[in-house]
């Protein structure tokens, strides 16, 4: 599909509907944004909730598919510190564009936010990573083949060739290295690989991704960093490993397993982001 300017004015349109109406629901934006990805659902029952607003009440929000039928913005505080949560994302695998995937994305950027805290469940390709391990992006591999800047630029967003050098903000990774080791938490470092999904990749594809650079593999994050960029929202991604993705020694998915995982991994996952969240708005406000 190309994008063309009418069809980019049109999603702008959408995207500033949808904040206006966010606007007209909540007191203050919060300047922190925060992905829950799968294994972070407790995450959001730790946020003290003031106004909850389900996608499909928002105009101009994409319509949900099957997978993705509870999203919802969750605005209220974690640990004191007003944030707003995205309980439910959308993945390309789900068939939306890469735009339709950074919607809720773009409307949290012209709402205001200017932190993005990100989680997913990860592949793990790293052999010296186990399941349940959680794992800090430190950067990325796009291989999806899309992204969401592809067609005419929004120049009030972001730069038409936008900078990628440190996606990831070296600030924020610190304080969740300093938060991961003054509470003992092994936490991983490396490099995240986006494919479109839905399947799970073959061995020799992930003997391809692992010499391309990556540590971990998932189907998310990446589109929304590139938009969060774009707009200049600084960003920190977790992973949360559920399954090991070892060419040579490579077993079917067990998907009880990997949920077994990603609720191995969920407290220290919470404590992370809870700390920085506390240490941002400490410092901050
Ligand atoms: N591949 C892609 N995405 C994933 C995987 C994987 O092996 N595991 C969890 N998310």
């Amino acid at each position: 599909m190309h994008y063309t300017s009418d069809d980019l004015h049109d999603y702008k349109e959408r995207v500033d509907e949808a904040t206006d109406a966010i606007r007209d629901e909540i007191d203050q934006p919060p300047a922190i944004g925060i992905i829950l990805g799968t294994g972070a659902g407790a995450l959001a029952e730790e946020i003290d909730p003031e106004t909850t607003l389900s996608y499909e009440d928002l105009p101009g929000f994409p319509p949900s598919t099957m997978e993705m039928h509870e999203g919802e913005l969750i605005f209220g505080t974690l640990e004191g510190v007003p944030v707003v949560a995205m309980n439910g994302r959308l993945h390309l695998y789900e068939g939306y564009t890469a735009h339709e995937v950074v919607f809720p994305v773009r409307v949290l950027g012209t709402l205001g936010i200017d932190t993005l805290l990100l989680s997913n469940a990860a592949g793990g390709m790293d052999p010296h990573h186990d399941a349940g391990d959680l794992l800090l992006v430190t950067d990325h591999i796009n291989k999806q083949g899309t992204n969401p800047l592809i067609g005419p630029n929004v120049d009030d967003w972001g730069p038409r060739f936008l900078d990628m050098s440190e996606p990831y903000d070296p600030a924020l990774r610190e304080i969740a290295e300093q938060t991961a080791l003054d509470h003992g938490i092994a936490l991983r470092k490396g490099v995240y690989l986006s494919v479109k999904g839905p399947m799970l990749e073959t061995e020799a594809e992930y003997r391809y991704m692992r010499d391309l650079g990556g540590d971990v593999v998932g189907m998310s994050t990446v589109p929304e960093v590139i938009a969060a960029r774009h707009m200049d929202v600084r960003c920190m991604a977790l992973s949360v490993i559920t399954d090991e993705c070892l060419p040579d020694d490579l077993d079917p998915i067990d998907v009880e397993a990997a949920m077994a995982a990603a609720a191995e991994a969920r407290p220290k996952l919470s404590r992370i982001m809870k700390d920085v969240v506390q240490e941002i708005g400490t410092t901050t406000s």
